[in-house]
């Protein structure tokens, strides 16, 4: 396999545009922008491959730049396949093996949700829930980009997009309420699908 090998941005799922106070609209706002960081992916390989690695001090500013914009939108599609991915679903209360994890690591699933909330309204771009393999535990972390602040070897099993194209067009200001909207979409069973594929201990 070439380093430089082209991926496709994965096709939307149809249930992606009828979901419950998050329209159409916003939704292909966030697609275009995700085949663009999926774009942008392919280009970036593309240029490293034939970056000359052993050349001067002036190829270190382009690779910097290139090397920070790779992780730029490595974390643009990653983290909107989990966004469309358990996007589609009933919301309500996590259950099965989510359900558990989030009530032993965050005391209650309402403690949860208020994190999460509080966390994704301090934040510029992005609320993950995810399962640090080391701690053995979950946190709500919180990014300002798509590639600030993720750490290693965590896992998002919830990842809440609040870049302002996720909720202006329908809430304009107010955030919280796309927040809202947010979990009244969320699959469970997709994020329990996740636990299940990843071994994530119970
Ligand atoms: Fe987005």
């Amino acid at each position: 396999m070439s380093s430089a090998e082209e991926i496709a941005a994965r096709p939307l799922k149809p249930e992606l545009l009828r979901l419950n106070g998050i329209s159409r609209v916003s939704v292909e706002a966030h697609y275009r922008l995700y085949q663009g960081y999926v774009a942008k992916r392919n280009e970036i390989l593309a240029r490293l491959q034939h970056t000359d690695m052993g050349a001067a001090n002036q190829v270190y500013s382009d690779l910097r730049a290139l090397k920070v914009d790779l992780t730029f939108a490595l974390g643009g599609i990653k983290n909107h396949e989990v966004y469309f991915e358990h996007l589609g679903g009933e919301g309500g209360e996590p259950s099965g093996a989510i359900g558990t994890l989030i009530a032993h690591d965050f005391g209650s699933a309402d403690a949860w949700r208020a994190d999460l909330k509080a966390t994704a309204m301090a934040a510029r771009g992005w609320a993950w829930t995810a399962y640090d393999w080391d701690e053995r535990r979950l946190f709500n972390f919180l990014g300002d980009a798509q590639n600030t602040f993720p750490v290693w070897n965590a896992t998002p099993l919830v990842a809440l997009d609040v870049y302002e194209h996720a909720y202006f067009l329908d809430y304009q200001t107010d955030r919280a309420s796309y927040v809202d909207a947010f979990f009244e979409n969320l699959d469970w069973g997709v994020v329990n699908g996740w636990v299940a594929a990843y071994g994530i201990p119970g």
